[in-house]
C-alpha cells in the first residue's frame, strides 16, 4: 500500500491533549463560586474520557485542510461537553441508573442529584457560549452551532433517542427501533463532531455531504460496538458498569441481531463508510485510522 503510515494512538492522544487545554482553560475552576457546580463539572469531565468526538471533528479537518486548524480545539472542547452533560444524564437514577462512570463514581453519586442535573445542563449551555465564540467565520459558526443543537435535540437527535432507550426497555426490540434508537442517541452527535470539524475547515457542499455519510456509518457503528462491550468487557476495563444492558432489558443491536452478527455489521459499517471519503485522498487516512479504533476499541 502506498500512503502514509498513520499512528492513530499518536492521534489520539495528540486530540485529547488538545481537547484537554482548551476545557481546563474554559471550565471554571471551584475557586469561582458556585464552587460545587464546578467542582461536578470537572469531576465528570476530567474523569478520563476517550475524546473521540473532539479527535473525529479534528481529523475530519484535516481531511479537508490537510492539518489542524487553529482555534479547532474550543469546537472539540464543546462537543466533550455537551457528550460529558449527556453522560452526566444517561447515569442518573432516572435514566440508566448508574455509579461507576470513566472509572469514577458518577456524578450523583459525588455531588447528588441535584447538583449532577445542573452540572450536565450547565455543560450544555457553556458547549454554546464556547461555540459562539469559534474562530471561523461568522456563517461557519452559526450553520455549526445550528447542527449541533439539532444533533443533541429530539428529533432524530441525542434527546430523542434517549426518549426512545428509555421507553423501549422491557419491549421485544425491533430492528427498526433498535436503528433508530442507536443513530439519535449517540450517532447523532459523532456524525456532527465529523461534519461540524469539516465546516469549520472551511469544507465544500460536496465534501459536507461526505462527511455526513461517513459520520452517519461510523456513529451507528459506535452505538453497536458499545452494546458489544457492554457484553464481551468487564466493568474494570470498561470504567463503566458491564453487563448493565441485559440487566435493564435494553434494545440493544446484540438484543436483535446477536453477538456474531453484531460484529459483523460494525466491521461493515465502517468499510461502508470509507468509501465516502475516497476524494479526499490521503488526506483522510487519519479520519478513517480513528473509524477503524472506533470499532477496535475495547473500551
Ligand atoms: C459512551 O461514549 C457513551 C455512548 C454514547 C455510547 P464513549 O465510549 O465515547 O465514552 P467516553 O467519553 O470515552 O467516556
Ligand atoms: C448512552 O448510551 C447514550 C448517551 C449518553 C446519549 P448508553 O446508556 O449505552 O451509554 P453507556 O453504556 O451508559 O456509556
Ligand atoms: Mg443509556
Ligand atoms: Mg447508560
Ligand atoms: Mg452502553
Amino acid at each position: 500500500m502506498i500512503g502514509m503510515q498513520v499512528d492513530v494512538r499518536a492521534i489520539i492522544h495528540e486530540g485529547a491533549e488538545l481537547t484537554d487545554k482548551a476545557l481546563e482553560s474554559l471550565i471554571p475552576t471551584p475557586a469561582v463560586v458556585p464552587a460545587s457546580i464546578h467542582g461536578a463539572m470537572r469531576h465528570s469531565v476530567f474523569a478520563g474520557g476517550k475524546r473521540l468526538r473532539p479527535v473525529l471533528a479534528y481529523q475530519a479537518a484535516v481531511a479537508v485542510a490537510g492539518s489542524i486548524p487553529a482555534g479547532i480545539s474550543h469546537l472539540g472542547a464543546a462537543l466533550e461537553m455537551l457528550h460529558t452533560y449527556s453522560l452526566i444524564h444517561d447515569d442518573l437514577p432516572a435514566l440508566d441508573n448508574d455509579d461507576l462512570r470513566r472509572g469514577k463514581p458518577t456524578c450523583h453519586v459525588a455531588f447528588g442529584e441535584a447538583i449532577a442535573i445542573l452540572a450536565g445542563d450547565a455543560l450544555q449551555t457553556q458547549a454554546y457560549e464556547v461555540l459562539a465564540g469559534l474562530a471561523c467565520p461568522p456563517a461557519a459558526t452559526v450553520e455549526i452551532i445550528r447542527l449541533i443543537a439539532q444533533a443533541t435535540g429530539t428529533v432524530d437527535g441525542m434527546i430523542g433517542g434517549q426518549v426512545l432507550d428509555i421507553e423501549g426497555e422491557h419491549q421485544k426490540p425491533t430492528p427498526e427501533l433498535v436503528q433508530a434508537i442507536h443513530r439519535a442517541k449517540t450517532g447523532a452527535l459523532i456524525r456532527v463532531a465529523v461534519v461540524t470539524g469539516g465546516i469549520f475547515a472551511g469544507a465544500t457542499a460536496d465534501q459536507v455531504a461526505r462527511l455526513d455519510t461517513f459520520g452517519r456509518k461510523a456513529g451507528l457503528a459506535f452505538q453497536i460496538v458499545d452494546d458489544i462491550l457492554d457484553i464481551t468487557q468487564d466493568s474494570a476495563q470498561l470504567g463503566k458498569t458491564a453487563g448493565k444492558d441485559l440487566t435493564a432489558d435494553k434494545a440493544t443491536w446484540p438484543a436483535v441481531f446477536g453477538l456474531e452478527q453484531s460484529i459483523q455489521d460494525a466491521a461493515r459499517l465502517i468499510e461502508e463508510a470509507f468509501a465516502a471519503l475516497e476524494p479526499f485522498g490521503d488526506k483522510a487516512d487519519g479520519l478513517k485510522a480513528v473509524a477503524r479504533f472506533l470499532v477496535e476499541r475495547k473500551n
